[in-house]
């Protein structure tokens, strides 16, 4: 594996604020919004339902454009940057899991692995190593349907990380999964953004997970605050 350098910021995100709607029926879903997210780091945002979280994961993506404020992502500023460079930078530099694992239903995990390949363009991780890393390879053969929760949320992440990207969003992945199958989930997020040295932020309900987290912010109506 590569040695990444584990201080290069991954993600920093500058007075950003996102406004939905206009006139009285203006939303600030994201206000004033400051977060720096190193690369090795796994910070998890905790907080009630319409706060921002969503917001926030699409806007550090490159899916929403900001009203004011600035994104840098792994030392890019993608503010205003062209939608092409956009979607190629997305493509590239951040990996996506959201909580139903939004897999492909036709293909099997290793094929859903070996997509990205297709897609990027680029090899990639062998698709094998990286299911046996997330306790998959025994399943390598099966499709989506065929899995259960958390196997399919495994699948998931191991995708996401296929491309080796500097950042990694993940949206609440343990809504659907028992406590066990959770913090197994978790665990390996947190091995993964450790040892490959992505900046990863993990929505969250679940603050039984939080200890694998190493920091804990929380969202309240589109602020971000230090969690007590
Ligand atoms: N596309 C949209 N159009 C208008 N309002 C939106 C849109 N997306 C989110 N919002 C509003 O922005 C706020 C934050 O939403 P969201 O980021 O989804 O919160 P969370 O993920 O914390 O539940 C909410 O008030 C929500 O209704
Ligand atoms: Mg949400």
């Amino acid at each position: 594996m590569t040695t990444v350098e584990k201080t290069t910021t991954g993600l920093t995100l500058a007075a950003v604020c996102l406004r939905f709607g206009d006139g009285d029926s203006t939303v600030l879903a994201l206000d004033d919004v400051n977060l720096d997210v190193r690369r090795g780091e796994l910070v998890a945002i905790v907080g009630p339902s319409g706060a921002g979280k969503s917001s926030l994961l699409a806007v550090a993506g490159g899916l929403a454009r900001t009203s004011s404020g600035s994104v840098v992502i792994d030392g890019a500023d993608v503010t205003a940057m062209p939608a092409r460079a956009l979607a190629e930078l997305r493509r590239d530099k951040i990996g996506f899991v959201f909580q139903s694992g939004n897999l492909i239903p036709a293909l099997t995990a290793r094929d859903q692995l070996r997509l990205v390949a297709k897609i990027t363009g680029r090899p990639g991780r062998a698709a094998d190593e990286l299911l046996d890393s997330v306790g998959m390879s025994h399943r390598a053969d099966r499709r989506p349907g065929q899995l259960s929760g958390g196997e399919r949320q495994r699948v998931g992440i191991a995708r996401a990380l296929m491309s080796n990207p500097s950042l990694l969003l993940v949206d609440e992945p343990t809504a659907a999964l028992d406590r066990k199958r959770s913090h197994e989930v978790v665990e390996l997020l947190s091995r993964e953004t450790h040892e490959a040295g992505v900046a990863t932020i993990m929505v969250t309900h679940d603050h039984d997970v939080l200890g694998h987290c190493d920091r804990i912010l929380e969202m309240v109506d589109g602020r971000l605050r230090q969690s007590e």
